[in-house]
């Protein structure tokens, strides 16, 4: 399927995207951000949209996919894209244009009447710690929340290659062990990892809640796909099973007009790697020990643990 060539998504600008520039925030190495709520957040992330997606009223059928940034969260929006569409690809020109990610104003904003008129099920997409969810109290709303994490070494990795040199970060362009810091710290955007990750987990047994985990889908691809299906409520036919995991694939996706996000100006390298592990190449021995002192510390008693390699 080819991509209709009217859509083209320009940089974030902050005299468009950001709706009021005196909270805009700059640290080293330029790293834009503003804070929201006590935690940092990309400046598309606006007071209007954000209050929005606290107040917007989900409908039974409604499904949001939430996580930390690049924890494989636009594999999971094609994934229920096609759950919803029975093995098809619906008729939106791409991927991002038929979700809904009502707390950006950037980069398919759309108004809560536009949202309102749409029936379910709508698919929403976050990247909000618990406290701060679509829809306000998960556990009190209608819709299905599934949230997907990644283990922490890998996203640090996936997200240092996404966020340097972005319009929306300022064109922060650092090494990477200032990164490592910021995000060990958590000062990137979305703040801690830590905290988000918990604070989902720690719901994960609400009825209307799913935790999933990027690694699962990896390994066992076909049984995590059930396991969604199921929680969601929608049947499939091996046939349509077989057939998502085909168009799911990483390989796929990355040359597929309707998910490669290409129309996204300052997505062009958003499909990376794909992997478990990747976090090898840049971290030191060091740092990775580094990494695991504040993981147990930060993780301890959870009972929530990830592969890595
Ligand atoms: P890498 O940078 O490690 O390659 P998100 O969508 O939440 O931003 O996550 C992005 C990460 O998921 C990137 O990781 C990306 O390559 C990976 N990803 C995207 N589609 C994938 C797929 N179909 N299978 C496995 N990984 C995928």
């Amino acid at each position: 399927m080819k991509v209709d060539k009217r859509i083209e998504i320009g940089e974030y600008d902050d005299n468009i995207h950001a709706e009021v520039l005196e909270d805009l925030q700059a640290g080293d190495y330029g790293y834009k951000y503003r804070i929201v709520d006590g935690v940092v957040m990309p400046p598309y992330i606006t007071p209007s949209r954000y209050e929005l997606s606290r107040t917007i009223q989900t409908q039974i059928g409604d499904i949001c996919y939430t996580s930390y940034p690049k924890s494989g969260s636009t594999w999971l929006a094609y994934i229920l894209v096609l759950i919803v569409g029975n093995g098809e690809i619906p008729s939106d020109p791409t991927l991002r244009s038929g979700l809904h990610w009502v707390e950006s104003s950037w980069t398919y904003p759309r108004c809560k009447t536009e949202l309102d008129a749409l029936p379910p099920p709508r698919i929403f997409k976050s990247h909000m710690p618990y406290r701060m969810a679509l829809g306000g109290n998960p556990e009190q709303n209608p819709c299905k929340y599934i949230y997907i994490a990644r283990n922490p070494k890998d996203v640090a990795l996936s997200y240092y290659f996404f966020e340097r040199g972005k319009s929306w970060a300022g064109h922060y362009s650092a090494p990477w062990e200032h990164w490592l810091k910021m995000f060990m710290e958590g000062t990137v955007q979305r703040g801690d990892w830590f905290e988000h990750v918990l604070s989902w987990w720690n719901h994960r047994n609400a009825k209307n809640i799913l935790f999933l985990k990027y690694e699962d889908l990896r390994r066992n691809f076909g049984k995590e796909l059930r396991r969604i299906a199921l929680f969601l409520e929608y049947p499939l036919t091996d046939d349509v099973i077989d057939r998502i995991e085909e168009k799911t694939l990483f390989s796929n996706m990355k040359q597929d007009d309707f998910s490669n996000m290409h129309e996204i100006m300052e997505f062009h390298s958003f499909f990376r790697k794909g992997e478990i592990g990747s976090w090898k190449e840049e971290f030191t021995v060091a740092q990775s020990e580094h990494f695991d002192r504040l993981y147990d510390e930060r993780m301890r008693g959870s009972g929530l643990s990830f592969e890595w390699e």
